[in-house]
């Protein structure tokens, strides 16, 4: 493959390469789907370009050297200047190389470097009359674009009305931040379409669609804004202003941009501070909730850009500092099916391990069967995959040019692979007919885990004994169970007996929390399942809830809180076996919310009565190991003590985080934190401030 040659060697190789990047530009923009990943790609425009250098007579047309990125469609909507695309650097020399060149060009030292984010979506330009937005446009092949003005009012951070009445051109990109691509694959696949590959196909796809039955949220952020011919005097503001003064103006106006994250822009004068800044975003990606794909460097300053100028493809003053790509090409070795805690029977491939930005990926979810036949995977394809954050890595698609005809299809179960049932196919997500019951003793014993019930002398084995003796049939049985049915199983004495009882009847006291989490409901771990206890209060009111109060918690969605609700529904008999046990259903400390047209007491404590929690509007981050009063409590524990004492748990320092307790070994949770300037207390410290809030036995 021309790919893997390092120089072109000839005018034949050369076009075969540019043909082969033809060939990535266009399936990637037609179907979303490269048969190149993205640094194999940028390999092989280097080298194209390398070759163009020697032999400039040779360049043929379809270059991808030659044009504005990508050979994307284009449209009909001319642009007033072109969306030009930004040349890369893939290293700190090379960057430096960069600069030097362009401080050449210009005659002196860049007064001010902009140091950004390069968001990873797609290009567009919002034009607004008068404060109002009135159209949207893509990049198109960056002379002309396709009107996407359908797409107004579904991306976030755009307002349709700016706090001004301006006309002004904002540019800037669409993208999926990790959040709103989840959902729209959750909302997809629910609707019977294929789940997108990755959050860019996501963006892309949803902002071209214009009939769908459903409505997934995107996210704007504005990197930069141009006069319209209408604009008066703020064309001459515009042409004036450094680059960061307009980017603040942009946010002033009401538009999003990167200022309020962990990149935010940052303008540095020396090319040393460029590079430490680029190296703290490159640290920063995998906790981003978006994606990014490089660091963009510009000079900040009007008259640097001016007499910088532009080429045909990209302007002179701007450079994109690329980061490894998060797409790489595998090989598909095996898929799994795993039953989940609810039945469901999911997918898994099983993938020959490769690195991707630092960790190394063996797995990706493959969502359903239907997905599988969609995509035409078989075994022993080579697989493009997608990891980037907290983005569970999946498979984008096969590279089909790359198979030999020595690959599998992929058989499908038959019956369930947990307990041999039958598998109910009527769903795109099957799941084995016994539901709940075909993974019994898995749920029961998640039930009477640690982070749930809590119930010591409980394990795996003692669950298959109760479950297999027909003393439980789900894990509320376990709140009636005597003294001599358990004396009645193998290797069951007096005192273990009179121990377990004892702690299931300790369990029955749990937090309403942890009864929640207990009932394993799809979507709600541990973390979710404090935020809808506290929320609620008492599971009265939970399953009282329809979807729309749901989604008041935080991190509840649409898709998920109507998932929720469902499930509450056929859990029911469930729930009112325990309660008829008398397992606690209510949330110490939580006040129930407001009903409609009632202030809430929470509210009413905030206004000034009722004594402020310890952790009133923090976000507390716990690292390393805990010592003290603190040291058995495990993350979950510590996670429950945070919000009880009225704050908030994360488990991923950033600027928003209020206070991080670091236990011995702490990592890197805690250098970034003293980057970042953020408060740090000691288990101890830590201990004595909540202290009111420790559970009994610490
Ligand atoms: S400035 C004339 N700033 O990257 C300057 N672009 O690979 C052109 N991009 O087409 C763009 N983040 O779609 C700029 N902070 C940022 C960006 C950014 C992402 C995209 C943009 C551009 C592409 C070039």
């Amino acid at each position: 493959m021309t790919n893997s040659a390092v120089v072109l060697a000839d005018t034949a190789a050369y076009a075969a390469a540019v043909e082969e990047a033809t060939r990535a530009a266009a399936a990637y923009y037609a179907t979303g789907e490269s048969t190149l990943d993205d640094d194999a790609y940028d390999r092989l425009v280097r080298r194209i370009a390398a070759y163009e250098q020697e032999h400039p007579h040779e360049m043929l047309d379809a270059s991808p050297t030659g044009r504005v990125a990508g050979g994307a469609a284009s449209g009909d909507v001319p642009h007033t200047v072109p969306m030009l695309s930004l040349d890369n650097v893939f290293s700190a020399d090379q960057f430096v190389t960069w600069t030097a060149s362009l401080e050449r060009r210009i005659g002196r030292p860049v007064a001010a470097w902009s140091v950004e984010p390069k968001l990873d979506g797609l290009a567009v330009a919002a034009r607004y009359r008068a404060g109002r937005l009135e159209q949207l446009i893509t990049r198109g092949d960056g002379t002309a674009g396709e009107d996407v003005s359908h797409a107004i009012g579904t991306v976030v951070g755009l307002p349709e009305q700016l706090a001004e009445p301006v006309t002004i051109e904002l540019r800037g990109e669409i993208l999926m931040t990790t959040e709103q691509f989840e959902q729209a694959n959750a909302v997809r696949t629910e609707h019977g379409g294929a789940p997108f590959a990755n959050p860019r196909n996501g963006a892309a796809g949803t902002l071209r669609a214009k009939d769908r039955a459903y409505t997934v949220e995107m996210t704007f952020f504005a990197y930069g804004a141009l006069p319209l011919p209408d604009s008066g005097e703020l064309t001459d503001t515009l042409a004036e202003l450094p680059h960061s003064e307009v980017l603040a103006y942009v946010a002033r106006l009401g538009v999003h941009t990167a200022a309020d994250t962990d990149v935010a822009p940052r303008t540095v004068t020396t090319v040393e501070e460029v590079q430490s800044r680029v190296e703290e975003v490159a640290a920063l990606r995998a906790s981003l909730p978006f994606g990014i794909d490089g660091i963009v460097i510009k000079a900040d300053l009007a008259a640097d850009q001016r007499e910088a100028g532009s080429g045909s493809r990209a302007p002179r003053w701007a450079i994109a500092y690329k980061l490894p790509a998060v797409e790489k090409v595998t090989r598909l070795l095996g898929v799994e099916w795993n039953v989940g805690r609810t039945g469901i029977i999911a997918p898994r491939a099983v993938l020959e391990p490769v690195e991707i930005d630092g960790s190394t990926v063996g797995y990706a979810t493959l969502h359903n069967p239907a997905d599988i036949t969609r995509r035409d995977l078989r075994l022993g394809d080579r697989v493009m995959v997608y990891k980037a954050g907290d983005i569970i890595p999946r498979i984008e698609a096969p590279v089909a040019h790359l198979r030999t005809g020595d690959e599998k299809s992929i058989d499908f179960p038959a019956a369930c692979p947990q307990c041999g049932s039958e598998i109910d196919t009527s769903e795109q997500r099957w799941r084995c007919v016994r539901g709940r019951d075909c993974r019994l003793v898995a749920s029961i014993s998640y039930a009477a885990g640690r982070d749930q019930l809590d119930i010591e002398g409980l394990g795996a084995t003692r669950v298959v004994q109760l479950v297999d003796a027909g003393l439980v049939a789900d894990f509320a049985d376990l709140f009636t169970l005597d003294r001599e049915q358990l004396l009645g199983l193998e290797r069951m004495g007096e005192t273990s007996t009179d121990n377990l009882l004892a702690a299931i009847d300790t369990a029955r006291t749990q937090p309403l929390s942890r009864v929640f989490c207990a009932l394993g409901v799809r979507g709600t771990g541990r973390s979710m399942s404090r935020r809808i206890a506290r929320y609620f209060a008492d599971m009265d009111r939970i399953r009282a809830a329809d979807a729309e109060e749901l989604q008041r918690v935080d991190g509840i969605g649409k898709e998920k809180a109507a998932g929720v609700v469902a499930e509450l529904v056929e859990l029911a008999p469930l729930i009112e076996k325990l309660v008829a046990a008398g397992v606690n259903m209510t949330e110490p400390g939580a006040t129930p919310p407001p009903e409609p047209g009632e202030e809430s007491v929470a509210a009413a404590a905030a206004d000034g009565e009722g004594g402020a929690l310890p952790l009133d509007g923090m976000t507390v981050v716990v690292t390393g190991a805990m010592t003290g009063v603190l040291e058995k409590l495990s993350r979950n524990e510590m996670n429950e003590l945070i919000e009880r004492a009225g704050g908030k748990s994360s488990s991923s320092v950033s600027k928003r985080t209020s206070l991080l307790v670091a236990g011995e070994k702490a990592g890197s949770k805690r250098t970034k934190a003293e980057d970042l300037g953020v408060r740090i207390a000691a288990p101890d410290e830590f201990a004595e401030l909540v202290a009111g809030f420790l559970p009994a036995e610490a």
